[in-house]
């Protein structure tokens, strides 16, 4: 079982609540596909909808706390100690057309460390959680990455930079690391949600996920969950800045030095 502080409960019913919320508007985005105008101002405004829940709910229960949330921003609270950080719908684009691979994550942050984190996919109902020190678990199955340990046997979940998302130097940077991970490895994913990226990672069924220019909100559950599931999660220079640079990857002790070495030539345009 896995195990649950009570800020980790906290969490869950939070994620819980607010995902059968975002099931109810999953279905209604299904029936928007074809009318002219498309579901997007829906989904936006179901976002928010999620996001108010999802805020509530963590602060009903711990009151001080503050909360990172992706359209809220920064909600302060006097406990300058712990922070939550809040995606309340991961997988936009997959929401808005109409494709079930998304989730709700979130972290809880303290004397800024992360301690708990939560990923949950409403549609499939997997609800990951990680407690610092504690592991990662997929429902009540405890997670480690796997163990594959050389680039052909690699499979790694990646994200595209898009139109609006980093410079054409970026672009031109991703499609170089693209080129030398698909000479050297037998396949990459691109689902479309950072948050499950990593979780799946934990869960062994990625061996590895990197990405360029996340926020927090998309990341901090889920670099819990990698490392307790005894992986290693680095910024694309070997370092710790993944919050502040936005740039992750995550892998089991093998593979992980193996893929920074390949990114790092590959990204040097
Ligand atoms: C996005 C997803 C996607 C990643 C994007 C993120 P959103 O988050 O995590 O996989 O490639 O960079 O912005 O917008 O769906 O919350
Ligand atoms: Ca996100
Ligand atoms: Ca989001």
């Amino acid at each position: 079982m896995p195990y649950l502080s009570p800020a980790l409960n906290v969490m869950t019913s939070a994620a819980r609540k607010a995902g059968r919320k975002l099931i109810r508007d999953f279905g209604e985005v299904e029936n928007l596909q074809i009318s002219l105008k498309g579901p997007a101002d829906f989904v936006s405004v179901a976002d928010k909808r999620t996001e108010r829940i999802l805020i509530e709910e963590l602060q009903r229960a711990r009151p001080g706390y503050p909360v990172l949330s992706e359209e809220a921003g920064l909600v302060e609270g006097p406990d300058k100690s712990h922070r939550f950080i809040v995606d309340p719908l991961d997988g936009t684009t997959n929401f808005l057309h109409g494709i079930p691979h998304f989730a709700i994550s979130i972290a809880l942050e303290r004397e800024g460390q992360l301690v708990s984190g939560v990923i949950y996919n409403p549609i499939t109902d997997d609800l990951f959680t990680a407690e610092r020190s504690h592991g990662a678990y997929l429902n009540d199955r405890r997670l480690r990455v796997a163990a594959r340990k050389q680039l052909k046997d690699c499979l790694s979940a990646t994200g595209i930079p898009f139109m609006g998302r980093g410079t054409p130097e970026e672009h031109d940077r991703f499609f170089n690391e693209l080129r030398a991970v698909v000479d050297s490895t037998p396949g990459i994913r691109r689902f479309g949600s950072a948050a499950l990226d990593l979780a799946w990672v934990a869960a062994g069924r990625y061996d590895a996920f990197w990405e360029h220019g996340l926020k927090p909100w998309d990341i901090a559950a889920g670099m819990l969950m990698v490392r307790e599931a005894q992986g290693v999660v680095t910024d694309l220079k070997g370092g710790e800045r993944m919050l502040q640079s936005g740039d992750i990857l995550a892998a089991n002790e093998h593979l992980h030095p193996q893929l920074l070495k390949l990114l790092k030539a590959a990204g040097k345009l």
